[in-house]
């Protein structure tokens, strides 16, 4: 089947990581298996228009043609990222050269909010290009195959990106604990969820917006000649199967250890790497000891995790939502720059417009 033009819209949202993919290998292939909250809010729509290109085009110019607008503005600076993408993932969709794309996406997110947009923006064009595939197949694809090729090119993209097609809750990367996980895509978890982790609460606190200080790309490079990366490997594994009888009896105080132990160490790699990276700001500890102290004095179940930067994800159940947004409006709120927070909670993933 020939298409000649027309548009694909998704909308894909981020994912926060409560066990930590950090250093990879191959294509693209991760060092440890990890498990991530898919979220809701924080989203990015984008719009993929496709233009057949005429023979005599993809002849005489064997390279890709596209162009990207970030609301509505020409974004240049995108383009290597995706061009190198579209290299990667060219054997697998081998259409891509036959067209023109105009790949137009806007973040639900401030764009410098230091919210990574990777996730979300490479899941929503992997699947742009996957319906396309699909049309020129005119086959019917099972969506569970549509999801786990979709997942699959998205990890081209950017690794945690295969995280972000479904949710609650998704698994990647091989795990002896868990069948049909592998480092090709990621999957739903598959194991019994306890009532306490549904609609988990992550209110995003903005502490820093600025730039990266390190790009993703460097950080797991810099896991290559890590003195401590086979142990972290190990760390993250075992952290995984331990929290799934955790997950399924809804032991909360045994997930907080967890999860704030992973982003601590995620940090501490970043801190023994050569060169090393503290990418934690002043407010990012005076939040922590916030919540710690909090934690201490109401029994509250918050507790935190960290990206690979200065901004933190609190996290906490839904019951707890009157209390911890109280405590982060009239306390946690004075740490963030502008005083700027982002409440979002768990989803179910990416959806077609
Ligand atoms: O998807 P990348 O290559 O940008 O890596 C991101 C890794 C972390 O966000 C720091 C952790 C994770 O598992 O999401």
């Amino acid at each position: 089947k020939t298409l000649e033009k027309g548009s694909v819209s998704y909308q894909s949202p981020s994912n926060i990581a409560l066990v930590k993919y950090w250093g990879k290998y191959g294509e693209q292939l991760p060092k440890n298996a990890s498990i991530s909250f898919t979220l809701s809010n924080c989203y990015t729509k984008t719009t993929l228009s496709y233009q057949k290109r005429s023979l005599a085009e993809t002849s005489e110019h064997k390279d890709f043609d596209f162009e990207v607008f970030l609301d509505g503005k020409r974004e240049e600076s995108f383009e290597p990222k995706i061009e190198k993408f579209f290299e990667r993932i060219e054997k697998y969709v081998p259409f891509l050269k036959d067209y023109k794309f105009k790949i137009e996406t806007t973040n639900s997110f401030p764009h410098s909010s230091g919210i990574a947009s990777s996730a979300s923006g490479m899941s929503t064009l992997a699947l742009c290009l996957l319906s396309i595939e699909k049309q020129l197949v005119s086959e019917k694809i099972p969506q569970q195959l549509f999801n786990k090729k979709a997942s699959f090119l998205a990890r081209l993209g950017s690794g945690s990106a295969c995280r972000s097609i479904a949710g609650p809750l998704m698994v990647w990367g091989e795990h002896p604990d868990i069948d049909g996980s592998t480092n090709l895509f990621g999957t739903n978890y598959p194991f019994e969820v306890h009532d306490t982790f549904k609609n988990y609460q992550d209110t995003i606190l903005l502490v820093d917006k600025g730039e990266k200080q390190v790009s993703s790309t460097v950080g797991h490079n810099l896991m290559h000649d890590h003195p401590f990366a086979e142990q972290r490997f190990k760390q993250a594994n075992d952290n995984l199967s331990k929290l799934i009888p955790i997950l399924k009896e809804g032991t909360i105080s045994e997930f907080i250890k967890i999860v704030e132990s992973e982003a601590l160490s995620l940090h501490a790699m970043m801190m023994t790497s050569m060169p090393y990276f503290i990418l934690m700001k002043p407010n990012t500890l005076e939040i922590i000891n916030r919540i710690w102290n909090f934690r201490k004095e109401t029994e509250s179940n918050v507790c935190f995790t960290l990206d690979a930067g200065a901004n933190v994800h609190v996290l906490y159940p839904e019951p707890e939502k009157e209390a911890v947004s109280t405590f982060i409006e009239t306390d946690l709120k004075q740490f963030c720059k502008n005083g700027e927070y982002i409440h979002d909670h768990t989803g179910e993933g990416a959806i077609a417009l």
